[in-house]
């Protein structure tokens, strides 16, 4: 190795790639941000293909370990998250047997749901792909069997949180009737737990509660993963230092979405230096 590639790889901060189909993952890179300063994040947002909770579960299979074999080569993170449940639910295990790093991924919060709820009656908000997935039905079945746990799938609501990132306004009228039927009022017990199941819905956390008729805990993944990052570089040794400075990297497989609420918004989220990059694959 030359000198200055040496120097490259020991000055290098700890390095992690965040995945999703679009911005949804930018709400775990919010927990991450907050919680581990000194990491650096290479963002990588497959747009080209999004959305994925609309896609096959063959196709999704290939994609996704296309894009990020790709990706991990060219940028030898430390840690792979994949910050997508409808990913995470379906290529975990693939992407584990041929990647040499460690593979975080985002899958429904039923367990710490079921385990709080008073009511006995849990939501679980995510993609049409998700609620109905094997891995999902085994989450309930490990952990909530005690529980009535309500699925709702919507890909209107991943499509109002890009929008909402680019700068566009919420319909809280079309936000209540995805609600809808969390709120039913012939149901004997009332839900007050709902599984943000999806990475796009975090972005929307405010607006969904003002939506909801009564109040209710919205659990997401978001704290638990930064929690596991942490943990993964502490046990690799890879130390974070919060006085370098960092330029993070947002990239995109299609167009790149660059205007300037969106840049705002990723600061409000926690990144301070970024870039914004496309490199399209179709
Ligand atoms: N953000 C993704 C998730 O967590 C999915 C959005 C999509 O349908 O592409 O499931």
């Amino acid at each position: 190795m030359s000198p200055s590639a040496i120097e490259e790889v020991v000055q290098r901060p700890p390095t992690v790639l965040i995945f999703d189909s679009g911005v949804g993952g930018l709400s775990i890179c919010q927990s991450i941000l907050s919680r581990c300063s000194g990491v650096r994040i290479i963002y990588v947002a497959d747009n080209a293909s999004f959305p994925y909770g609309t896609k096959s579960e063959d196709y999704l299979r290939r994609r996704i370990t296309f894009v990020l074999s790709g990706q991990c080569e060219q940028y030898q993170p430390d840690m792979l998250v994949i910050a997508c449940n409808t990913a995470s639910t379906l290529v975990l295990s693939d992407l584990r047997a041929v990647l040499s790093i460690p593979v975080v991924g985002v899958v429904p919060a039923i367990k710490p749901a079921a385990e709080t709820t008073q009511t006995g009656v849990i939501g679980l908000l995510a993609t049409a792909a998700t609620v109905q997935r094997h891995y999902t039905d085994q989450l309930v079945a490990d952990f909530a069997t005690h529980c009535d746990v309500i699925r709702v799938g919507s890909s209107r609501l991943v499509e109002m949180a890009e929008s909402y990132l680019r700068g566009e306004s919420v319909s809280e009228t079309e936000l209540a009737e995805i609600l809808a039927d969390f709120f039913c009022n012939t149901m004997p017990r009332r839900v007050d737990k709902i599984v943000l199941g999806c990475t796009h819905f975090p972005l929307l956390k405010a607006q969904l509660e003002q939506c909801a008729p009564h109040p209710v805990e919205w659990i997401d993944s978001g704290n638990a993963i930064a929690k596991r990052v942490t943990g993964l570089f502490d046990s690799a040794g890879l130390a974070s230092d919060s006085s370098i400075e960092l330029m993070h990297k947002v990239r995109f497989t299609g167009s790149a979405v660059a205007n300037k609420h969106f840049n705002q918004r990723l600061r409000l989220l926690g990144f301070q230096d970024f870039e914004i990059e496309e490199y399209i694959i179709d």
